[in-house]
């Protein structure tokens, strides 16, 4: 019996071995460890043998049983292992992983400059206009006292839209904010033609150059118009608001300078300069060692546009500067090619 029971044994751990998935495993426990299993029939004849078998073929029996019993929950442990593994490789799926970071977007650092225009602007009580980019000649020129034919034409090549049967009126798009200031102060007057109330607006948007394409030029860019216009306004009026924009904008201690300068919307006209607030004035390769920096035109408005707004020339005086919002977030984050703007290139644009 002893014999047998070593048989039972080889033959039954032999077939645990070879066991490859959890039906098998219990066919193999149904048949090696149940109720007709070699080993129970075993168990059931212990009572035919003799006192001095018994306890020899007993303690064997109970030996086997051990062997089977641990082998087979080793086995059905190694499987569940195996079976976890696989999920894991095939599934991928780890849920205590965090989740992936979606990247919020963020202002355009040319949008951030303007908000912050505007901003500065508001609180000095300047309203915001917005007027159109696809323009008349009459509008973008001749009511600004650009007439056909006019030198100070060449200083801003033009995109040319339609100009079959219309005349010495083509559309174009507009190459500054300036005509602006002529639909503004029509539409404001309109309110009231005798007594037109005054103006106090910038205008900002996107204006088109048919230029040569550098790193400080692009054939679309920004402008800020600015536009005061009411009884008795003066140059004084002029020079006070661009120096305590400055100001506000760059810092308190920020100086500014008005250099003569030539626009036929404007008299007098004016290139206004703030001192280099990165080398606060000593001179360094942004200001290229001048100590200063342009920031815009302006001048005392036409009395020929404040006629073509609506505004007595007699009676009203006002003045207009533009600006150029690019050229500004480059010098204050150092941007050395105005090309960056609308390349939508990501490794730009998270920058700010
Ligand atoms: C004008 O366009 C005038 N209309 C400004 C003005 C308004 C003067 C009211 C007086 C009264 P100018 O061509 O200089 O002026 O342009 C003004 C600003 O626009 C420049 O200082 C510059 O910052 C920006 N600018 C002009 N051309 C380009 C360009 N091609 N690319 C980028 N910025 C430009």
């Amino acid at each position: 019996m002893i014999d047998q029971l070593s048989e039972i044994e080889r033959t039954g751990l032999e077939a645990l071995e070879a066991v490859q998935n959890e039906a098998e495993l219990e066919a193999w426990r149904v048949a090696h460890l149940g109720r007709n299993s070699g080993l129970m029939q075993v168990f059931s004849k212990f009572g035919q043998l003799s006192k001095e078998e018994k306890p020899v073929v007993g303690a064997r029996a109970n030996e086997v049983k051990k062997a089977f019993e641990n082998g087979l929950a080793a086995k059905a442990e190694a499987m569940k292992q195996a079976a976890l593994k696989r999920t894991l490789s095939q599934e991928q799926l780890d849920v205590t992983l965090p989740g992936r970071r979606i990247p919020l977007g963020r202002l355009h650092p040319d949008t951030q400059t303007l908000r912050e225009l505007y901003r500065v602007f508001g609180e000095m009580g300047f309203q915001v206009f917005r007027s159109r980019e696809v323009e008349s000649d009459e509008y973008n020129f001749q009511l600004l006292n650009f007439q056909i034919g006019h030198p100070a034409r060449d200083m801003q090549d033009t995109y040319f839209i339609e100009a079959e049967g219309r005349g010495d009126n083509p559309i174009v798009l507009r190459t500054h904010t300036s005509p602006g200031q002529i639909h503004a102060m029509r539409w404001i007057s309109s309110m009231n033609p005798d007594n037109p109330p005054p103006v106090r607006i910038v205008l900002p948007g996107m204006c088109y150059r048919y230029e040569q394409v550098t790193n400080r030029h692009e054939t679309q860019f920004d402008q800020l118009e600015g536009l005061a216009v009411g009884p008795g306004i003066t140059f004084s009026d002029l020079k006070g608001t661009l120096a305590d924009f400055a100001r506000r904008m760059f810092g308190q201690n920020t100086r500014t300078r008005f250099r003569a300068s030539y626009f036929p919307f404007t008299e007098p006209s004016a290139e206004f300069d703030v001192e280099c607030f990165l080398c606060g004035g000593r001179g360094c390769n942004v200001c290229k060692g001048s100590g200063w920096l342009e920031i815009g035109g302006c001048g005392m408005v036409h009395p020929v546009v404040l006629r073509n707004g609506g505004y007595a020339p007699e009676r009203y005086s006002g003045f207009a500067f533009g600006l150029g919002p690019q050229r500004m977030t480059m010098l204050r984050h150092k941007i050395d090619d105005i090309r960056y703007f609308f390349q939508n290139d990501l490794r730009f644009l998270e920058q700010f």
